[in-house]
């Protein structure tokens, strides 16, 4: 098998010249032929002035080029894109699936035996999975690793569960601008991704649980030595991977593997969005994650891993109490250990050699979990027909079961519109419902399904409210929120019918999520729908593809043509 420089020349109808032109080029960086005749490790550089996130990706590729040279193969680092939360308009999630294709054709493209990408704020590590399972070289994740945590007047601040906490009591004048001010400095206070159950960590941990990346890679934090490290082994360990050809993705990402990732992000409060960019990577598998099986592992999965936004502690603290290894460890039963992982065995070995941490109450023993059911549930309904999801660990209990009146948002600027307007008629035992807000309506799925309390609601103290809508939430917000409408109502959903004023009825024991209005009136009310002019759509560039193939969330948010077939 054709390895090293010799891989994927480029295309002159004469081989020989292909690769004697390639040398000459890559010669004048200095290599030389001994370097040039080595298998090669790949390694993306998602460094960017636009994400602190991942401020520290310069000195942990220096690592992983390290343990490349060590092992004795040759690293070659290539940019890709990098994708932050806060710097990508309309949305990150718009973007995820730029950045999959990129890397993937990256991978492709240029010649490696083995690559190490090294990603974690939110979008960048589903997209670098996405694009390693579809280029299927053998690849090692390295997240970048969760910031450590701030402090406020003898307060643990966290990013960024407590900017919204803070930010909600701000707005409700609990907080005057000089203290939110002081805040502002304090809740991310290093390089690093938010060191919460957000997203960014929920994908670390099921990163690790596929066991495409090293034990304890998901919890080590960012500006830890020990980071460095981690970057280090897993550079050897890529180098081991280039001669040996393997293991590729295709042989970790099992049936096995991706029932694993499920139990996981049902057992440490994960993020909704972790379901999206499970069911993505899965589809660019011959797998699939079903989503009542994913419904059904959450009443029998407990939430064990005390973080925000469910419980109470950090990443960092979840890293000192033994990490993933020892949460899979807890998990007993539920985890099959027999699925491999790019450190060359099985989950067996890793669960086996999980830290004991005497006393440490962040990892949470099955007989004593935070939360008997998983974090999260599948709805079902007249107004989800293809499914909506709820962080019901993250909810207000006595909101699980509630029926209320709808107030109704057209878009994410008609929200922020309206909402703290004080002629705004709503009151807390109201329903607040935003449509137009999913994968093709805003576009993008922004996390606006995190709808703000009104501001007049809020300094009464109302602290959450039932919240439904086709867009996202970020893994960090807490509340009583429906998530995930499918089909969106820009594309044809039942959300699209709603009238401020009609009941809605939430029932989570009953995974259900009804519009109580009669059949006869929402066919009604749907052929007055189809009388309207359509929206308009982009007519050029990435916002045409994306608007034209985008999927449900129900299917990962991925294109349409990206899907895994096996071929
Ligand atoms: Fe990057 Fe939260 S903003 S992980």
């Amino acid at each position: 098998m054709t390895k090293g420089l010799r891989k994927g020349l480029t295309s002159y109808g004469d081989a020989g010249f292909s690769l004697f032109l390639r040398k000459a080029f890559i010669k004048a960086m200095g290599y030389s032929d001994d370097a040039l005749e080595r298998p090669i490790v790949g390694i993306t550089n998602t460094y960017s002035d636009y994400n602190p996130c991942h401020g520290n990706v310069p000195v942990l590729v220096e690592a992983v080029k390290r343990g490349v040279m060590l092992a004795g193969a040759m690293p070659m680092v290539f940019p890709t894109i990098s994708i932050h939360e806060s710097f990508a308009h309309p949305t990150s999630m718009y973007l995820r699936n730029l950045m999959a294709m990129d890397t993937e054709e990256m991978i492709r493209a240029q010649p490696m035996d083995a690559v190490v990408v090294i990603g974690g704020c939110d979008k960048t590590l589903p997209a670098q999975i996405m694009a390693a399972v579809s280029a299927d070289l053998p690849t090692v994740v390295l997240p970048v690793g969760p910031m450590v945590v701030g402090h406020h007047k003898g307060e643990v601040l966290g990013a960024c569960t407590d900017c919204r906490r803070l930010w909600s009591a701000h707005r409700a004048g609990e907080l005057d601008e000089e203290e939110i001010g002081a805040v502002n400095g304090r809740l991310a206070p290093s390089v690093g991704t938010c060191m919460v159950m957000g997203t960014a960590s929920t994908m670390a941990c099921i990163t690790e649980t596929l066991g495409l990346s090293l034990p304890m890679s998901a919890t080590i934090p960012a500006p830890h030595a020990e980071r460095v490290r981690c970057a280090e082994a897993s550079g050897k360990r890529a180098a081991e991977m280039a001669v040996t050809g393997g293991p590729k993705p295709s042989e970790l990402l099992t049936p096995s593997a991706f029932r694993n990732a499920q139990v996981v992000l049902q057992a440490i409060g994960g993020s909704t969005n972790g379901l999206i960019h499970l069911t993505a990577i899965a589809n660019r598998t011959t797998h699939r994650v079903d989503l009542e099986a994913f419904d059904q592992l959450g009443r029998d999965v407990p939430v064990l891993v005390d973080l925000k936004p469910s419980g109470l502690h950090y990443m960092e603290h979840f890293h000192h109490a033994g990490g993933v290894p020892k949460l899979m460890k807890q998990l007993g039963d539920l985890i099959d250990l027999d699925a491999k992982t790019v450190a060359g065995g099985t989950l067996r070995e890793i669960v086996r050699d999980a830290e004991e941490v005497p006393n440490q109450d962040a990892i949470r023993p099955r007989a004593q979990p935070i939360k008997p059911e998983g974090a999260m549930a599948i709805l079902h309904g007249n107004l989800a027909p293809r499914g909506a999801v709820i962080k019901h660990s993250a909810a207000s209990p006595k909101l699980l079961q509630h029926t209320g009146r709808a107030v109704v948002f057209e878009s994410v600027e008609d929200l922020a519109a309206r909402i703290d307007d004080p002629n705004l008629e709503v009151s807390a035992d109201d329903v607040l419902v935003l449509r137009n807000a999913g994968p093709k309506g805003a576009p993008g799925m922004p996390e606006a399904g995190y709808l703000p309390i009104p501001k007049k609601l809020g300094s009464q103290g109302v602290k959450d409210m039932v919240r439904i809508s086709d867009a996202r939430m970020s893994g960090t917000a807490f509340g009583t929120i429906v998530l995930h409408i499918t089909p969106e109502s820009a594309d044809g959903g039942p959300l699209g019918l709603v009238k401020t004023g009609d009941r809605i009825k939430l029932d989570v024991s009953a995974r259900s999520i009804e519009l109580l209005v009669d059949d006869a009136e929402l066919a009604r009310r749907r052929e007055a729908l189809a009388k309207l002019p359509p929206a308009k759509t982009p007519k050029r560039g990435y916002a045409k593809l994306f608007t034209e193939t985008i999927l449900q969330a129900d299917e990962g948010c991925d294109f349409d043509f990206m899907a895994g077939t096996g071929e």
